[in-house]
Order: structure tokens, then C-alpha cells, then sequence
């Protein structure tokens, strides 16, 4: 959202900063206001904490607070649910990846796009030490607030160097121009000889183009599986992007399998999408057999035979020239 003057007021003069605190000084403000002011904090990271009586960060609140005074413009986290690249895993696609990871208690758990945390809460609840890591630090200050982390880092996971430590690496990543890809390529780096990386991905890896092709080998060569996710599984998330699970060894295991690539879509509890009301459809037939019957009478007056089926007598059939009296007198009285 485009920021009004007196939320910018407000955060240029009236903010004492230190470190990861912010305290917003001088006279109490109007609630209204507050709540606007607040609401902007909240989109950069920032949360009220009464114990400390300043606004907390994950990350150090001028920096975090920059982009908005430059820009004029913060993306709210009610924004952000609503634009790409943040669609929470819905807690049955969670469910999957935690029952595929095989998370046992006490295991050393990496979600290196964390958002505010759905996967690593699932992790965490099925005993694992969890790591997260995040770019967006609104998110990573809500993630904050759930308290499952054992660390967490605002970071460009691309950017962070890799240690081989983890035994699951448990992810949804952004999907926009192959950047799943990616962010799993680099996640395989942080993984144990005898680790295992669980992620969604999109649909597209499944299909063999160039932009796919080194990824495919690379699950292939490491014995990875694929598994397709119902359909509309991420809809309660605001999309229906189709997806799949890919879960990777980071050694391939002696008794691997050729990975099997899902050919098409197998939504769970499917309803036919084009499914038409068969009243409809009959009545449709009907309209079709009657304009049918319609053209072969007029073909059939043009090459003026006798017209074997009556219409309901029209001054067309008097017009036919050589149709004998009898005909025309019997085919009347059919249609009466
Ligand atoms: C599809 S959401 C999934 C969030 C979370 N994993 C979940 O399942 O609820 C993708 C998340 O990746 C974060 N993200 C995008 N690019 C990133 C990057 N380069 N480094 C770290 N996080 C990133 C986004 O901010 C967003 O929170």
C-alpha cells in the first residue's frame, strides 16, 4: 500500500531505533493511527513486545524499515497472502511431506523458505530440531511468534553458504522462472551423505525440456521419486497451480528404483469439470435432429420429390410446382 503522510510522519520523526528495537516516541497517538502505523511495522518484521516496550525485529530495524521510507510503499502482509510467491502449504500437503521425510525426534531439520512456517511447525510437532530460514522479514516475524525455530536467518537462501549438517531438508519454494529448481539444487548441498530433501515443486518438472532437463538427471541419478499432488490441494492458499512432490537422497540408496515421472494429473476426489446436466444435452440433440429434418425438407422440396415428412401446412408446399394434387392433398392430411 502507498503510504499516507502522517504514517510517514510518524516513522521518519518519531521512531527511536536501536539495534533490532523500535520505540515509537512522543505524545500518544490516535489508536486509528497506530494501528496503520503498526500495521507497516508488522509488514517489515516488526512485532510489539510488551516485555520490551518497543517493537522487535528479526533483523535490525532500520534496515528493515529502509526500503519503506525510501519507496513511500510497504506490502502488507495481508498483500502479500494475496500476491504470488507466498502460498502457505496447506496442512494436508504438509502432512505428506513430513510422513515422506520420515522425521524422527531428535532429527536436525532444515526449511530454507520457511514463510511463517507451516512445514516447520509440522516438523517441529513430529520432534525435529528445526532451522529456518527466510527472505521476508514480515514472515520471519510471525514465524518468530510460533517459537518452533531453533534458528532462524532473514536471508536469501541462494546467497547462504552450504553445510552439509541436515538429515531433512523440508521445503516449499517460490516457483517463478524455475526458482524451485534452484533453491532445491542448492538445498541438496546442506544435506548429510545419508540424508533425505522432501520438497513441492512445480508441475513443470515433470516435463522434459531444456530448462528441466539437468534437474531430471539429477533426481534420476540420485534415485529421487515424484508424486503428484491432487489438483486443487492449494486452493484454500488462493491457487491452483499444479504441483508435485519430489523427495531426493542426497546418496542414491542400493535398492533404488528408476524414478517414475507422474505423466498427468491424479486429483484426489476429482469432479468432472465439464460435467453438463444430460436434460441439457438431450434437449441439445433434439434442437440438432430437428434443424437436420429441417435441411432434408428443403433439399428435398429444391429437388422437388415428394416430401415424405408434412410440416405444418405453409404456402411453400402449394408453391411446389410439380407435386401431384394427390400427394399434396395426402401430405395435409398428415399434418393435421
Ligand atoms: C510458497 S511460500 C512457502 C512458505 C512456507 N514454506 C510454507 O510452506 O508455508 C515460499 C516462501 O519462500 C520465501 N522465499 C522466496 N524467495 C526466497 C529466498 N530467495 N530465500 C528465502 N526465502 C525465500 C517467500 O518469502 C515465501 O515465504
Amino acid at each position: 500500500m502507498k503510504l499516507t503522510d502522517d504514517i510517514l510522519t510518524v516513522l521518519r520523526e518519531r521512531t527511536a531505533i536501536d539495534g533490532t528495537h523500535l520505540v515509537l516516541t512522543g505524545p500518544r497517538m490516535d489508536p486509528k493511527l497506530y494501528q496503520r502505523v503498526n500495521e507497516v511495522l508488522e509488514a517489515v518484521g516488526g512485532r510489539w513486545t510488551t516485555g520490551e516496550q518497543a517493537h522487535v525485529f528479526p533483523v535490525n530495524a532500520a534496515d528493515a524499515l529502509a526500503p519503506v521510507l525510501e519507496s513511500g510503499q510497504a506490502v502488507t502482509l495481508r498483500e502479500k497472502r494475496q500476491s504470488a510467491q507466498y502460498f502457505p502449504t496447506p496442512s494436508a500437503v504438509v502432512q505428506r511431506l513430513v510422513d515422506l521425510a520420515g522425521i524422527e525426534p531428535g532429527m536436525e531439520v532444515l526449511e530454507p523458505s520457511a514463510g511463517s512456517g507451516a512445514i516447520a511447525t509440522a516438523a517441529a510437532k513430529a520432534g525435529a530440531v528445526v532451522d529456518c530460514i527466510e527472505r521476508d522479514p514480515g514472515y520471519a516475524a510471525v514465524l518468530t511468534d510460533t517459537g518452533i525455530a531453533r534458528t532462524l536467518t532473514v536471508a536469501d537462501f541462494l546467497t547462504v553458504p552450504a553445510r552439509p549438517c541436515y538429515s531433512r531438508i523440508i521445503m516449499n519454494p517460490p516457483f517463478t522462472k524455475g526458482a524451485d529448481m534452484q533453491h532445491v539444487e542448492h538445498a541438496l548441498r546442506f544435506l548429510e551423505p545419508d540424508g533425505l530433501l522432501v520438497s513441492v515443486m512445480s508441475w513443470t518438472v515433470t516435463t522434459e525440456t531444456r530448462a528441466t532437463a539437468k534437474f531430471r538427471a539429477l533426481v534420476e541419478a540420485r534415485g529421487g521419486t515424484v508424486e503428484a499432488v491432487a489438483s486443487r490441494a492449494f486452493r484454500e492458499s488462493g491457487t491452483d497451480v499444479p504441483t508435485v512432490i519430489v523427495a531426493i537422497p542426497a546418496t542414491r540408496p542400493a535398492d533404488a528404483k528408476p524414478t517414475a515421472w507422474p505423466l498427468r494429473e491424479t486429483p484426489a476426489n476429482a469432479e468432472p469439470e465439464d460435467f453438463r446436466d444430460p436434460a441439457t444435452i438431450a434437449r441439445e440433440i433434439a434442437d440438432n435432429l430437428r434443424e437436420a429434418t429441417r435441411i432434408m425438407d428443403e433439399l428435398a422440396r429444391d429437388l422437388a420429390l415428394p416430401i415424405s415428412r408434412a410440416t405444418p401446412a405453409t404456402a411453400d408446399v402449394i408453391h411446389l410446382p410439380d407435386t401431384p394434387q394427390e400427394q399434396l392433398a395426402f401430405d395435409l392430411g398428415e399434418a393435421s
